[in-house]
């Protein structure tokens, strides 16, 4: 298999993240016998220093003709007091490398975003969720991405000498159902169980977003759907999470929600994430650029290498590299080793390069014990 894959390696902790994705990518590659091509692009931050834009047209050109692409993390406190995009589409120039990251999801038509919550069984302990209440945590989150208040008019203006700033929220039918069909299909193959998180007790864009949603499941009679508001979500999470399969909802929502819920599986050091839309699939863990561990080697390269599987399987189809790269991680966390952010007292602690070479070996092993471990029989 020939593909092209681009790179936007990003700010902060982006860069370290990104090598140990480029490792696992190697890897299957060579062992695989495919031709994985890598092209590296500035995007945030990096793009900001390098060619005074968060999105330049090149960064933006390369992802839309790539097979998939994979990004780090951008911003920074050194780019903290630039603005915020009026709207992401009228001009890049002098904003924050957020921005950049939201005119790329814009860019390449990117309206799914799937970030799979499942507890690595070896890290139970360092769940901040008693055992009995965190149960089997695996749930998805399909976040809407190229709409709601992340897209829409927003400003400021002076009233009366007193400045005001708004955002807005809302949402088209047609927008709700592209998300909704993807929800839907994603529990087809999983627990055959949608619910759809909005706040429909309050918001116009809500109501419609409960209607449009609660219309198609008609013509899903295997799934069960459920609404819930978004207030009782974020404590439904934290109780009982077991309850919840898929979980469809709003841009924000979804932002918020997911943070929260990557906190029960010990870190959101170890989420991954994939976007679909019109052109390339992008892959990125969502934990952000953590300025503060930058170039100390210690950033967490879990969410990278899952999101590298999420590649391996859900862009290019290759499960069985898929499953490698997940059962090999698993043995190397079942052996005691972590980074820091996930050590518990006893834990053998590696710096995130040195965790990504343990994970190397370890997809050897796997190879050579394919048939001992159950791997691709
Ligand atoms: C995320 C991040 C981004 C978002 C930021 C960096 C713009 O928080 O991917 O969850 O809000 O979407
Ligand atoms: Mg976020």
């Amino acid at each position: 298999m020939k593909k092209t894959i681009v790179f936007l390696a990003g700010d902060g902790i982006g860069p370290e993240v990104a090598r140990a994705a480029v490792t696992v990518l190697r890897e299957a590659a060579h062992e695989f016998h495919h031709q994985f091509e890598f092209a590296e692009f500035p995007i945030g931050g990096a793009a900001i220093d390098a060619a005074g834009i968060p999105l330049p047209n090149p960064t933006l050109d390369a992802c839309r003709k790539a097979d998939a692409v994979f990004l780090g993390a951008v911003g920074g406190p050194k780019w903290d007091s630039l603005p915020v995009g009026k709207r992401p589409e009228s001009g890049l120039l002098a904003l924050r490398p957020e921005s950049g990251l939201l005119a790329l999801r814009q860019g390449m038509g990117l309206y799914v975003n799937v970030r799979p919550v499942k507890l690595l069984e070896p890290l139970r302990g360092i769940s901040p969720l008693k055992a009995d209440r965190l149960g089997d945590l695996d749930l998805e989150i399909v976040r809407e991405l190229a709409g709601g208040m992340y897209f829409g008019e927003r400003g400021n203006v002076v009233e009366n000498g007193v400045e005001r700033a708004f955002d807005t929220e809302s949402y088209s039918t047609s927008e709700i159902e592209r998300i909704a069909t993807f929800a839907f299909a994603r529990a087809e193959s999983r627990s055959r169980r949608v619910c759809s998180v909005d706040k429909a007790n309050v918001l116009a864009s809500s109501q419609l977003w409960r209607r449009t949603v609660a219309a198609m499941s008609a013509a899903y009679p295997g799934i069960r759907l459920e609404h819930m508001y978004v207030d009782n979500a974020a404590m439904q999470l934290t109780l009982r999470p077991s309850q919840f399969d898929v979980i469809l909802t709003t841009n924000m929502f979804g932002d918020i929600l997911s943070d929260a819920a990557a906190a029960l599986a010990g870190s959101i050091g170890v989420i991954p994430s994939a976007s679909f839309g019109s052109s390339a699939p992008l892959f990125e863990p969502i934990h952000g650029s953590a300025p503060s561990l930058a170039g100390t080697d210690t950033a967490n390269p879990i969410g990278s290498i899952l999101s590298v599987a999420m590649m391996l399987r859900d862009a290019f189809g290759l499960s069985l590299e898929a499953d490698w790269v997940e059962q090999s991680l698993l043995r190397v966390l079942s052996g005691g080793y972590r980074t820091p952010d996930i050590a518990e007292p006893g834990a053998r602690t590696l710096s995130g390069s040195a965790f990504t070479e343990m994970l190397r070996e370890e997809m050897q092993r796997t190879l050579e014990h394919a048939e001992r471990y159950g791997w691709g029989v």
